[in-house]
């Protein structure tokens, strides 16, 4: 863990990656969504063993890229002007996640959920706060909406034990 991480940990006292009504957008499509990677990301606490922790872990990518993809879709269709600069921060979140992915193997489980809540409390709640509130009054005012953001999301259905997870409609 870097040493900024690691003060940041210290400040942070949450046990878990919470979600709070503060980070609601309006958009239910979207709200639904970083509903459920808060979901995800609270399943680090607790108990666990190295191998479901790793299938969490995959999962929370997983979803967090279909997240991300989901939202350039709807940025673009609504001409957002600062899409770029946004897309930019998806890039670095997923960078994040696939670094910690990729070191989770050699991390121990408490260090793993200790990234997790930098990521999901720190990062992503911020993101959504600051970036995300930015492009929703575009989204709200836009006639191009696709219909896929009025409607709720697609969910992941699977344990952390199945090991092809399917997407289905909410
Ligand atoms: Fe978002
Ligand atoms: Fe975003």
């Amino acid at each position: 863990m870097s040493r900024v991480r690691r003060a940041w940990s210290k400040i942070m006292t949450f046990e878990c990656a919470e979600w709070s009504p503060k980070i609601v957008t309006g958009l239910p499509s979207i709200d639904d969504q970083h509903r459920h990677l808060f979901e995800l990301a609270a399943t680090f606490c607790g108990d666990g063993d190295q191998v479901r922790v790793l299938k969490s872990l995959a999962m929370l990518t997983e979803y967090v890229k279909v997240h991300f993809r989901e939202e350039e879709e709807l940025m673009a269709a609504c001409h957002y002007p600062h899409l770029e600069a946004h897309r930019e921060l998806h890039g670095e979140f997923r960078r994040l996640l696939y670094e910690l992915l990729e070191n989770a193997k050699h991390m121990t489980l408490d260090e793993i959920a200790e990234e997790v809540k930098y990521l999901i409390n720190g990062w992503f709640y911020n993101h959504i706060l600051v970036a995300d509130f930015h492009y929703v009054p575009v989204v709200k005012t836009c006639k191009n909406i696709p219909a896929s953001t009025a409607a709720s999301a697609p969910v992941l259905n699977a344990s952390p034990d199945d090991s092809s997870p399917e997407w289905t409609d909410a």
